[in-house]
C-alpha cells in the first residue's frame, strides 16, 4: 500500500540522498504507484532539457489541477509552450530591477519597521508574510488587491502544508475529513472565490481605456498578445496563472530566506563577511538590483542555501516508451528527479553537509558538471521566477541584514519540517540592532 511513502515523508532528505548507491535509475514505489528516480546530473538533463518532449508533468501536477487549472505548472505540450511565450516577458530582467526597487526594498524594509531591540521574532511566519505581500503587490496594482492579499496570506500556507502529502497518498485520502484537508479544500475554496475578483477588476481598468500595464502582473498578462497569433489569454487562464505564480512562487522563497538568517547564525565568521560586504557595497542604503553583480559573497550564500533547500521532487511521466541509463521505461510510467540527491552528491559537493558558500567561488563552480546544481529545474520547463526569486533573496536579506542581526534563540530546536519543500518546524530569532 505505502512502498516507500512513509521512508519518503519522514525522512525525505536521508531516503533521498542514499539512492545514488542503488545506482543512476533506481525504481521506487510512492503508495502504489512505480516512479524511476533518476540520480545522475547527466541523466536529470536528459529527462528534464534533451528528451523533454518525451515527457509530460505527472502526477503531482494532475493532483494540482483541480487548484492550479490549466496554468504554467501544470499545462503540457504546446499550449504551455504558448503559455510561456504569453508569460515570460513579465519575469524579464528590466521588470525584475522595479519590482527590486519598487516593492521587494519598500515591502522589506516596512516590514522590519516596528522591530524593537531584543524582540524575539517569528523569523518563518515573518519570511512567508513579507514574501506573499510583495508577490501580491507585483502582481495586482488596483485597490481591491490588498483585501485579497489579506485573504491570500491566510489561504496558501494551508494549500502549501499539505500539497505534497496530498500528492503521494493514495486518492481516497483526499475525502477524509481529517483537519489537513478541510484546511486545503477550504483554502483553495478561498483562492478560486478571491483571484477573480482581481483579474476582473484590473480588466476594468484596461477596458477603461488604459493602454499599458501599471507595471502589475496581473494586467501585463492581461494585455500578452503572442507574437505568432496574436491571440491573448481569456481570464480564466489569467486566473489559472495568478494562483500558479503564488503558490510555486511564494514558499520556495520565503523558505529560502528563512534559512539563510538560520545558517548565517550558526557561523560567526561568513555572518561577518555577510555584513562587511553589505555595509562596503550599500554604505547604509537600501539593495537596488544594480548592486547585485557587487554582492558577490551575498549571491553565493543565496547559491549555498538553494542547494541545501530547492524542493524536494521534480516528476514527468513518459509520453513514450523511453530510455534512460539503459533502461526501457513505457510510456505513462512517472519519472523523478530529486535535487536533494544531486546536491547532497560528495563527488560534486565534497562534504556535503557542511555549509559552505565558498563553493561558489568561479573557480570551483565552473567544475561542476551540467545538471548538479539544479535549484529551479532545467531545459524547457525551467522556473520562470528564478531571476526575481534570487534577486528577491539577495535584496530582502541585504536590506534586513544592513539594520539587524538576527540571533538564535537559546534552546530552540529548529529542523527541517516536510510541506511543499523542506522548510523549518519554527525559527524564533531574537533581532539586535547593528549599528
Ligand atoms: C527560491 C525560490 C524558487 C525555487 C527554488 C523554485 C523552483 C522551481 C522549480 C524547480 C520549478 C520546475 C518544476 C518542474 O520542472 O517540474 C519551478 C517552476 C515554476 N516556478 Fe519556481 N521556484 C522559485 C521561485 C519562484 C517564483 C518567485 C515564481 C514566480 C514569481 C515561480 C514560478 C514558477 C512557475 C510558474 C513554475 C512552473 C513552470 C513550468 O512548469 O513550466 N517560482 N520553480
Amino acid at each position: 500500500m505505502l512502498g516507500h511513502t512513509a521512508a519518503m515523508l519522514r525522512r525525505p532528505l536521508r531516503f533521498l540522498s542514499a539512492l545514488p548507491a542503488y545506482g543512476e535509475v533506481v525504481k521506487i514505489y510512492l503508495g502504489p504507484l512505480p516512479v524511476y528516480m533518476v540520480t545522475s546530473p547527466e541523466l536529470a538533463m536528459r529527462l528534464l532539457a534533451a528528451d523533454a518532449d518525451n515527457y509530460d508533468k505527472g502526477i503531482v501536477f494532475d493532483k494540482m489541477r483541480p487548484l492550479f487549472g490549466n496554468g504554467l505548472a501544470t499545462s503540457n505540450g504546446e499550449f504551455n509552450k504558448r503559455q510561456r511565450r504569453l508569460v515570460l516577458p513579465a519575469f524579464h530582467r528590466t521588470r525584475i530591477a522595479s519590482y527590486a526597487e519598487t516593492t521587494m526594498t519598500t515591502l522589506a524594509a516596512e516590514s522590519i519597521s516596528g522591530w524593537k531591540a531584543g524582540q524575539e521574532v517569528a523569523v518563518d511566519e515573518h519570511m512567508q508574510n513579507l514574501v506573499l505581500s510583495i508577490a501580491g503587490r507585483t502582481l495586482f496594482a488596483t485597490e481591491l488587491g490588498q483585501d485579497v492579499l489579506d485573504e491570500i496570506q491566510r489561504c496558501v500556507p494551508d494549500l502549501l502544508d499539505n500539497v505534497l502529502v496530498r500528492a503521494f497518498s493514495p486518492k481516497f485520502v483526499e475525502r477524509l475529513p481529517i483537519p489537513g484537508n478541510r484546511r486545503f479544500d477550504a483554502a483553495a475554496a478561498r483562492l478560486r472565490e478571491v483571484i477573480p475578483r482581481v483579474v476582473l477588476a484590473a480588466r476594468a481598468v484596461l477596458d477603461a481605456g488604459a493602454e499599458t500595464d501599471h507595471g502589475d502582473l496581473v494586467s501585463m498578462l492581461l494585455l500578452a498578445r503572442d507574437e505568432e497569433t496574436g491571440e491573448g489569454m481569456t481570464d480564466e487562464q489569467v486566473h489559472d496563472e495568478v494562483v500558479t505564480i503564488l503558490t510555486t512562487g511564494a514558499e520556495t522563497t520565503a523558505v529560502a530566506l528563512a534559512w539563510f538568517f538560520h545558517e548565517i547564525a550558526q557561523q560567526p565568521e561568513i555572518e561577518h563577511r555577510f555584513h562587511a560586504e553589505i555595509d562596503q557595497v550599500l554604505a547604509g542604503r537600501v539593495a537596488t538590483f544594480a548592486d547585485l553583480p557587487r554582492l558577490e559573497y551575498t549571491q553565493r550564500l543565496v547559491n549555498e542555501i538553494l542547494r541545501r533547500n530547492p524542493p524536494l521532487i521534480l516528476m514527468r511521466r513518459s509520453r513514450t516508451d523511453v530510455t534512460l541509463g539503459g533502461i526501457t521505461i513505457p510510456a505513462g510510467t512517472e519519472v523523478a528527479v530529486s535535487q536533494h540527491t544531486l546536491h547532497r552528491d560528495p563527488r560534486w559537493f565534497p562534504d556535503p553537509d557542511r555549509f559552505d558558500p565558498d563553493r561558489w567561488l568561479p573557480a570551483r563552480a565552473e567544475k561542476l558538471p551540467r545538471g548538479a546544481f539544479i535549484p529551479f529545474g532545467a531545459g524547457a520547463r525551467l522556473c520562470p521566477g528564478h531571476l526575481f526569486a534570487q534577486t528577491e533573496i539577495a535584496v530582502v536579506a541585504a536590506t534586513i541584514a544592513a539594520r539587524w542581526r538576527l540571533v538564535p534563540v537559546p534552546g530552540a530546536k529548529v529542523k527541517p519540517r516536510l510541506a511543499a519543500t523542506m522548510q523549518p518546524n519554527r525559527l524564533p530569532m531574537t533581532v539586535v540592532p547593528r549599528h
